[in-house]
């Protein structure tokens, strides 16, 4: 981690950001037209790379409300976000994007089962044949005011995650490695996670090894869902992203992905389980879309139908050979046999 001046720089420019003209919405109008956000005027390495990207307006305000309220408040306001819904809805790319936008450095982590809170905080590193301790992603972003985004804690043992408690509510963080020595975090930091059961366990068998959270932890994070996005706003996420799809294509896709979900969730409120043991999320459908343009002229030189050829090598490949078959029979009926 190099300490250098434009991160020193990155945070001592604060920039309001009109939302409107920064952030492309699928329904502009519902954002304030005078409404700004705080960021920084330069970015610094950590910073996202900036993608074409949609936003959904209710999404970036719930977003943008949580991060300028302890903006505004202090550190009294300080609570993280959890944001949480099934795979592939856009909870990482929409933090991401955002900051991309704000020039906000952002240090991520991914939770899995044996990941420990010293992970997070202290990691080592060899030089010149020494082991040498070195800052972890949570207390880089702590020090240097950067967002930190926690991705699929849920899968982190719930002891591991108690120590988190007082960073995510504005206190200091602990460090055991240095002796215990406390740093207070600063006040441009934040605390993002996401997950798919909010918290809540696998209570659907969709999310194998998703813990449960008391709520106690619970407690402190300002909850936000992310659902799939409507058939409308994905068509204008296509637009954004593949522009080069044709209509009549787009809109089957998008059909096609959303038979898949239905037929993979079931119905939650009857209890009745899904049809399919595999869906298709926003990033497979950009993928399916992207690739079916790509392989076009040689699928159809071999007398393939490019989107099957590429919906097989997004989504089929990774299933048995019955759910595939499913999948061949929906694609048939919506785009004709292929
Ligand atoms: N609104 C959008 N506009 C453009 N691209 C999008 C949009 N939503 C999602 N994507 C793309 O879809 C892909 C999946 O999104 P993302 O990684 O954010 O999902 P996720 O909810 O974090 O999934 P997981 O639960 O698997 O971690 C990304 O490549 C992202 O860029
Ligand atoms: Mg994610």
């Amino acid at each position: 981690m190099k300490s250098n001046t434009a991160e020193k720089q990155v945070h001592e420019d604060l920039r309001e950001f009109n939302v409107r003209k920064e952030f492309p919405c699928e329904v502009p109008d519902t954002i304030p037209e005078q409404m700004t956000v705080p960021g920084f005027a330069a970015a610094n390495p950590f910073v996202p790379e900036l993608d074409p990207y949609l936003f959904r307006s209710d999404l970036l305000i719930d977003v943008l409300g949580w991060h300028m309220k302890r903006h505004k408040r202090g550190g009294s306001a300080a609570r993280g976000l959890m944001l949480t819904g099934h795979m592939g809805t856009g909870k990482t790319s929409v933090i991401k994007q955002i900051c991309a936008r704000l020039n906000i450095p952002v240090m991520e982590a991914t939770g899995h089962s044996t990941m420990e809170y010293s992970d997070l905080v202290m990691t080592k590193t060899v030089i010149a044949g020494n082991i040498v301790p070195m800052d972890g992603p949570l207390t880089i972003a702590a020090k240097h005011g950067y967002w930190f985004l926690f991705n699929e804690m849920e899968q982190v043992p719930q002891g591991e995650l108690v120590g988190l408690n007082s960073i995510i509510e504005g206190g200091p963080l602990t460090i055991p490695e240095n002796g215990g020595q406390q740093i207070n975090p600063h006040p441009n930091f934040r605390f993002i996670v996401t997950g798919n059961t909010a918290g809540m366990g696998d209570q659907t068998g969709l999310y194998q090894g998703a813990q449960m959270f008391n709520q106690a932890f619970l407690d402190r994070f300002f909850i936000v869902e992310v659902a799939y996005p409507t058939p409308e706003q994905e068509k204008m996420v296509l637009e954004t992203t593949v522009p080069n799809l044709a209509g009549v294509i787009r809109d089957k896709m998008i059909e096609f992905a959303n038979e898949v979900r239905k037929g993979f969730v079931g119905n939650l409120d009857t209890g009745e389980p899904g049809s399919l043991p595999v869906t298709l999320s926003t990033r497979t459908l950009i993928n399916w879309a992207e690739d079916s343009l790509f392989f076009a002229l040689i699928a159809k030189a071999r007398n393939q139908n490019p989107l099957k050829y590429s919906l097989d090598r997004n989504l089929g490949y990774r299933v048995d050979p019955v759910t595939r078959k499913a999948l061949h029979e929906i694609f048939d009926r919506l785009f004709g046999k292929g």
